[in-house]
């Protein structure tokens, strides 16, 4: 039976990073591009469900600044999924008032990939659902230089004040919000420089389920361990 977000502590921002595409396609005796098209479709089925539970805010690690380093057909497979995706299922984010927004430095995508995602996000812009965030060409410790850079330029251009605090600081960031629950699939456990500064009090999960085979139950079971958690950020109880 599926969970209710009447009856369970739903968690406002969830991350999660989507390991195990090429290594669930390698098993199926598939390309890797194969392993990321199915990820694609999970991309849709997860950010159903967690509008259905009314999680606020949902950030997808889909492309990390040292994901340049793969093959260049790999790479030039990923510059097209965004297109593929959002032509297939653009209208069914409308649908469930789903918007889309995304985190990275974008400018280094080919222009017509560039092109589809500032177009969805224009189109969804009106939606008061789900926020589906895509984080692509995405790194954390970038995205802290360069809210460096410009709240320095501020003080400087700008005179400033020099008073920054933790709150101030996260609006400089591609992601100011605190993320509550960070998933991780395909048994890894590691950050790999997502959100570094946000995961501060997040609660963790690695769960040994590839990206490809990731779906609403297996979304849900993250929510109800998230539940079991005993979150106390630094305090006593
Ligand atoms: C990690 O698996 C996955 C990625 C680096 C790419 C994730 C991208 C998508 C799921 C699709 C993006 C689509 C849109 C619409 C933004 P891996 O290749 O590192 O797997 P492995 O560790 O098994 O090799």
């Amino acid at each position: 039976m599926s969970i209710s977000h009447e009856r369970m502590n739903i968690p406002e921002t969830v991350a999660i990073i989507m390991d195990g595409n090429g290594r669930w396609a390698k098993k199926q005796g598939l390309p890797r591009t194969a392993g990321h098209k199915k990820g694609a479709d999970q991309i849709r089925t997860i950010a159903l469900e967690a509008n259905r539970l009314h999680i606020k805010k949902l950030i997808l690690y889909a492309f990390s600044t040292e994901n340049w380093k793969r093959p260049e057909e790999e790479i030039s497979y990923l510059c097209k999924l965004p297109g593929i995706f959002f032509s297939r299922f653009i209208k069914e984010l409308m649908e469930k008032n789903i918007r889309v927004t995304f985190a990275g430095e974008l400018e280094r995508f080919p222009k017509d990939t560039q092109k589809v995602i500032r177009k969805a996000v224009d189109q969804t812009k009106g939606n008061t659902g789900l926020e589906l965030c895509i984080a692509i060409n995405y790194g954390s410790r970038r995205e802290i230089i360069l809210a460096i850079q410009e709240y320095t330029r501020q003080v400087v251009e700008q005179e400033r004040a020099n008073d920054l605090n933790e709150e101030d600081f996260s609006h400089y960031l591609f992601v100011p919000e605190n993320v509550d629950l960070l998933i991780r699939t395909s048994g890894e456990e590691r950050i790999s420089n997502f959100l570094l500064w946000q995961i501060a009090y997040a609660e963790l999960i690695f769960t040994q389920t590839a990206w490809p085979d990731f779906d609403e139950k297996a979304l849900d079971e993250c929510i109800q361990e998230y539940n079991r958690r005993d979150r106390r950020f630094g305090a006593v109880k």
